[in-house]
């Protein structure tokens, strides 16, 4: 099968070349990222391979499938950026990679944690400016501390079992319990109780209309003083206005974020040498308590070998009209919060 690969970065190229000797599709990659305009490049081939910040929006389904694009494989998990009623309408199949390494973003969540905690990322500053002044670098134990999961699926149980072996109490909050984390002590609350109790809350559900701005003004104000936020999971679940004012009014004592809700125009790319434009963005990047990193939790070896199998398998089984179910990309089953 004929795929036009967006937005490929080195490392797509060297594993998906690698995984790609036990298929022999025929891979056509693009750095561009896929929107309406670049849609074309894709002509000529059966299916396109897309990544987390590409457009699947319904000019781009519309381009594509009169390129003569039959199947979009998604190297992700996420489908937020996919409009899947166009994608229907169309008869455009997407298939994605549901789990692929649960562990790599669960223990990104966890290095971000232990980086504020710590601070890890002003201690290496000062000391590659020869300067070993401990002053504003009092951490605390992670031991003992409540940890609240909000999504409670994979990547919510890999975070799970390793704040258990920390030793930290685990509070949950989702709108399906899952009895593999009540096992490792994970007590489910409603989400206020969860804010109120908690230390560290880190986010683990996917962006549907539900979860658009889960994390806003009025649940921040609920947040426990001095606390700890994470948000590995999509930037449009965190109101970043938000978490500006908490951060300001220091009622949230850190923000660690892999994600960005205008990340689209940012990460990704080496915007080192041009003027960055987003002020709310800037403002984040300012203070001493946040860190970022851009979109880049999943980004693993382990993680990649698993993607790059994935995606062409799903190619293969697609050619062989047998796509696995649960690689078929549907509505979430989440409910309302
Ligand atoms: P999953 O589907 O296994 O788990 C998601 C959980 O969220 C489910 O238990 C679901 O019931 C729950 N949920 C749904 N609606 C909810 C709501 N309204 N309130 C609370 N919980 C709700 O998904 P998985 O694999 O754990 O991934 C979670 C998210 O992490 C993905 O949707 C994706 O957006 C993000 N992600 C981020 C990556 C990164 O590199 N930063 C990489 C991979 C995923």
């Amino acid at each position: 099968m004929k795929i036009a690969f967006f937005s490929a970065h080195e490392f797509d190229i060297t594993f998906f070349d690698r995984a790609n000797l036990d298929f022999h599709h025929e891979l056509f990659y693009h750095k561009e990222r896929l929107h309406p305009k670049t849609a074309v490049m894709a002509e000529g081939c059966d299916a396109v391979c897309a990544f987390v910040n590409d457009s699947l929006d319904a000019p781009t389904l519309t381009a594509l499938a009169a390129g003569g694009t039959r199947l979009i494989l998604l190297r992700c998990a996420g489908f937020d950026r996919v409009d899947l009623a166009q994608a229907e309408q169309l008869e455009l199949t997407v298939l994605r990679v549901p789990a692929y390494a649960p562990e790599a973003i669960a223990e990104h969540a966890v290095a971000l944690m232990m980086s504020l905690n710590r601070n890890i990322h002003r201690a290496h500053d000062r000391v590659r400016e020869g300067n070993f002044d401990l002053t504003g670098l009092v951490g605390f134990n992670m031991h003992g501390k409540t940890v609240g999961v909000v999504g409670t699926g994979k990547i919510g149980l890999a975070l799970t079992r390793i704040m258990a072996g920390f030793g930290c109490n685990l509070l949950g909050y989702d709108v399906f319990h899952n009895p593999a984390c009540e096992a490792l002590g994970l007590k489910y609350v409603d989400l206020p109780e969860l804010l109120r109790d908690s230390d560290i809350v880190s986010l683990h559900c996917p962006l549907i209309p539900e979860t658009k701005h889960l994390i806003n003004a009025e649940k921040l104000a609920l947040i426990k003083p001095g606390a700890m936020l994470i948000n590995t999971s999509r930037g449009g679940v965190v109101d970043a206005q938000a978490v500006v004012d908490a951060l300001k009014s220091r009622k949230l004592a850190y923000y660690g974020m892999d994600v960005y809700e205008k990340e689209g125009a940012l990460f990704g790319e080496d915007l080192s040498s041009t003027i960055i434009t987003d002020d709310l963005f800037e403002r984040l990047n300012t203070f001493p308590n946040v860190i970022i990193t851009g979109h880049q939790s999943w980004l693993t070896d382990t993680a990649l070998n698993e993607i790059s199998h994935v995606t062409l398998s799903n190619a293969a089984d697609f050619v062989a009209g047998k796509p696995k179910a649960e690689n078929i990309v549907q509505q979430p089953r989440a409910v309302a919060v």
